[in-house]
């Protein structure tokens, strides 16, 4: 399950409701950059590195080697969990591969966006960007760094020297204190270390069991760091050609891919927006949507929904059916707005661009509002016609069905079109 718009599509909520059918849910990419919120009852939650399955009983939970592990912001979640009644610590495995996210690499992100000026990206500055760099750059700090003392040590020091480096000279910022640093990891290596393991291994027992495994996607496919909107991206690949590489499980061995989008577009932070809305209409959706950020409380730039954006992501991460989401927040429109084109100097464009700049112009199809609440729908025939064929064009013009539609925060305000996702009740889930 990924997302496919520029994140916060409503993943939690929808993982949360897939879980029931999992036995195992994991995490593959991103980092604490992501809030997936999930509500239960008035209850809610909102995860950041942990999957989202982690609200059920009895399910595995995991970190893959592509996630990038804040130990500071892990085990403040963790402590949240218990603090509401759930101790999920035994149900949680950190991929002993995943890259440790250090106070450097946050203070790095905070200087360079700084730095940048009208050239920042707007990231969430939880050092997302300056660990994947070093790991690219074969400098990194891995979770079974972290949790063996000695090799701890010698990596801290030797980066820590470099990176203070840095902070001084290119950015005029204060250098970080080896020994503070090494306190604080040294006690959130002890909590962790025995959640620490390989996961491939893991995985792929799983599946030759014949569980059920689920992939949690951070971010969405338009911030993947290949083929998104570069620059204005994350670090990794957050479309399902991500799962791979994250985790050491094969994809080959995934069976069905669900692309998350909203009935309509957000955005936060920098970077193009073609479809995007200023004033009135943007506050609207904003207001009805309560679209401010899950992890920076920054108010989400809104618009309509992109099909041309939508068209190249379901292509590019293998989408098998979609997961409308939101689909409540249009209740009260007149009118609807659907991008179907981008024309650029009177022409159509044939393909998608490789940036998306001013010059471009979308192209719109207008459909009348159902002007009324979907509240009360629990099935796909309960919805007003104007909204059966704003989904179907939805459907037609992505060249994608939908398996699911989302009309409010609650498991409950899910209506299901794929026949494996009703709850049959005969399904019995097993952890390993
Ligand atoms: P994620 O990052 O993709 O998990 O999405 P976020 O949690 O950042 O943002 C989605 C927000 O929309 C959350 O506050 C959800 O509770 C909420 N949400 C999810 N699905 C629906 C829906 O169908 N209708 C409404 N009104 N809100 C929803
Ligand atoms: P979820 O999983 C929305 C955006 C940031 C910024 C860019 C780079 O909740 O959908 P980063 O901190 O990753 O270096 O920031 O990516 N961004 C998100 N936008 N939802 C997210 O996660 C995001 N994670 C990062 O706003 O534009
Ligand atoms: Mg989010």
């Amino acid at each position: 399950m990924v997302g496919i718009q520029w994140g916060d599509e409503g993943k939690g909520k929808i993982v949360d409701f897939l879980t029931a059918r999992a036995d195992v849910v994991v995490r593959y990419q991103g980092g604490a950059n992501a809030g997936h919120t999930v509500k239960i009852g008035d209850r809610e939650y909102v995860l950041h590195l942990i999957p989202s399955g982690v609200l059920q009983e009895g399910k595995s939970c995991i970190i893959g080697n592509g996630v990038v592990v804040d130990p500071r912001s892990l085990i403040a979640e963790l402590d949240q969990l218990r603090a509401s009644g759930l101790d999920r610590d035994e149900s949680l495995w950190i991929s002993d591969r995943a890259h440790v996210v250090m106070p450097y690499h946050r203070a790095l992100d905070q200087a360079r966006e700084s730095a940048s000026g009208d050239g920042r990206i707007g990231t969430t500055l939880r050092g997302i960007g300056p660990c994947y760099t070093d790991k690219a750059a074969r400098l990194g700090i891995r979770m079974a760094d972290l949790v063996s003392p000695d090799r701890f040590r010698e990596l801290l020091r030797r980066n820590l020297e470099v990176k203070n480096r840095e902070l001084k000279l290119l950015y005029g910022a204060e250098p970080l204190e080896y020994e503070s640093i090494l306190d604080e990891y040294s006690t959130y290596a002890d909590r962790l270390r025995p959640r620490v393991r390989d996961i491939a291994d893991l995985l792929f027992a799983a599946d030759r069991e014949g569980r059920v495994i689920l992939f949690e996607g951070a971010q969405g496919a338009l911030l993947d760091v290949d083929l998104g909107t570069y620059p204005y991206v994350t670090s990794s690949n957050t479309s399902f050609l991500g799962i791979g590489a994250g985790t050491g499980f094969s994809p080959r061995r995934v069976g069905t891919v669900y692309g998350v989008a909203k009935a309509y577009s957000t955005r936060v932070g920098e970077g193009p927006f073609p479809t995007e809305l200023e004033g009135e209409e943007a506050e609207s959706l904003r207001q009805i949507g309560g679209e401010f950020g899950a992890t920076t409380g920054r108010p989400r730039r809104c618009g309509w929904i992109d099909l041309v954006a939508l068209r190249r992501t379901v292509r590019v991460g293998d989408v098998d059916a979609l997961v409308i989401t939101k689909l409540d927040v249009l209740d009260h429109l007149d009118e609807i707005r659907v991008c179907v084109a981008y024309r650029v100097n009177g022409r159509e464009l044939e393909r998608f661009p490789t940036y998306l700049d001013a010059s471009i112009e979308p192209v719109y199809r207008t459909f009348p509002g159902w002007r009324t609440s979907l509240k009360g729908c629990r099935e796909y025939d309960a919805l007003p016609d104007a909204a059966r064929e704003y989904l179907e064009f939805i459907a037609e013009a992505s060249g994608c069905p939908i398996a699911m539609v989302s009309i409010g925060k609650e498991r409950s305000e899910t209506i299901t079109l794929d026949p494996w996702l009703e709850p049959t009740g005969r399904y019995t889930p097993t952890s390993i």
